[in-house]
Parts: structure tokens; sequence; C-alpha cells
């Protein structure tokens, strides 16, 4: 089964309320996709490789520690886009590497539409930036095209999730862990997360 971590932060559960009301606009919207990317970032972060280095502090020689693996941000257009600033912000050092994908309204399928990926990896761990969770097509399409690229350490890093998607993405790749705000208690016909928060790009963007 799934490495499925679930945040038990009061922050992350606070403000995933306030996501989650529709009568939140879309400034706030984004405002609190923002906070909680930084949050659930920290949580998916902890066990990042560090180096042992010395430097000195106005008072004397302090040993201390400088982050070992090189962090690739992995947002998926658009709905990951708003994931992306707030992260990068605690991780400068970070690659950004976008791609794009939307469902097909129909079938739920994914269908890429861009992707800027170098020949080779850049970087250690792969955080893939993704709001929602909910077929798990996208996500499973989005770790098929990293693993492809040659990434070998790839983490999901979300807000909501479905149990299907969930299901599905662990099943299809059970080497990378989930990390979510929450999995609600199912989808809809139409692949949206229910309760869940509605459509996540369209909540940021004001084009629902
Ligand atoms: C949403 C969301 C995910 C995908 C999840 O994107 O941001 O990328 O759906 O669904 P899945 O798990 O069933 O694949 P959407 O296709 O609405 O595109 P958008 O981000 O451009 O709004």
């Amino acid at each position: 089964m799934a490495q499925v971590h679930i945040s038990d932060h009061p922050l992350v559960k606070h403000k995933l309320t306030m996501l989650r009301d529709m009568k939140t606009e879309h400034k706030k919207f984004r405002e609190l996709v923002r906070e909680i990317a930084i949050l659930m970032a920290y949580e998916a972060t902890y066990d990042m490789g560090l180096r042992d280095v010395i430097v000195t502090s106005p008072l004397g020689r302090a040993s201390g520690y400088n982050l070992q693996e090189k962090i690739g941000l992995v947002p998926v257009l658009r709905a990951g886009l708003g994931m992306v600033d707030g992260i990068w912000e605690m991780m400068p050092s970070a690659e950004v590497w976008h791609i794009g994908l939307f469902r097909d309204e129909e079938t739920l399928r994914p269908v890429e539409y861009y992707n800027k990926l170098p020949v080779s990896p850049t970087v250690d761990v792969c955080l893939v930036l993704d709001p929602m969770l909910a077929t798990g097509g996208s996500a499973v399409a989005v770790v098929n095209i990293l693993k492809e690229w040659g990434a070998r350490r790839i983490k999901f890093v979300g807000i909501i999730a479905s149990p299907e998607g969930v299901e599905r993405l662990s099943q299809a790749h059970p080497d990378v862990p989930v990390y979510v705000a929450a999995v609600d208690e199912s989808l809809n016909e139409n692949g949206l997360i229910v309760p869940g928060l509605g459509d996540a790009g369209d909540r940021q963007f004001g084009t629902g």
C-alpha cells in the first residue's frame, strides 16, 4: 500500500477548511494554496540529506548543515503553479520544471501539452506539485514522464486527494510517497473530489 502522509498539523487543517469554503474568493484562495503548499513541502522534505559544514558566527566556529540534495519542483499546469512560489522561497536553489497536462472532460484521461524537461535529470529529488489527486491519472502520467526522464526519487505533494487517486498512484508507483492535507470521501461522476474544494485551477485563476 502507498506511503500516504496526511498532514495532522492544525495550521494545515485550519487553512484547508478555508480553502474548501465556497465563500473564499480567488485572491484568498491563491494565498491559502501558497501557504498550505509551504507547510506540505515542509512535511515532505523532512528526510532530505544533509552535508556537515562549519561556519563562523560572530562568536566563533559553529558546526552546521547544508542541504546535500538538489531538489526539482515539478508543478503540474495549471493548478500546480500556485504551489511553486512559496515553496521556492523556502528552497531558492531548487530548479522548477513545468509539465502541462489537462484532463479530457469526457474521458477524464490526462493529455500532455507542455514538457520542457532537459535531456537528462539535473536534480536528485523531484517534488510533483498538484493540489488535486482525483482519478490519479494526471499524477501517474507525470511520474511516468519523470521516471522516463531518469528521475530516481519522486514525491507527490498535493493538497487534497480522493481514495481512488491515492490507490491508483500507489498501485502504479508504490515507491512514490504522497503528501496531502486530506483524503476525502469519494469522486463524483465529473472526476471531482467530494466534498473537496471544487476545481483548484478554476478557483485560483478565476475561470470557474
Ligand atoms: C486538475 C488537477 C490535476 C488533475 C487531477 O487539473 O489540477 O492536475 O485535474 O485529476 P486526475 O487525478 O483525475 O488526473 P485540470 O485537468 O482541471 O487542469 P487545470 O489544472 O489546468 O485546471
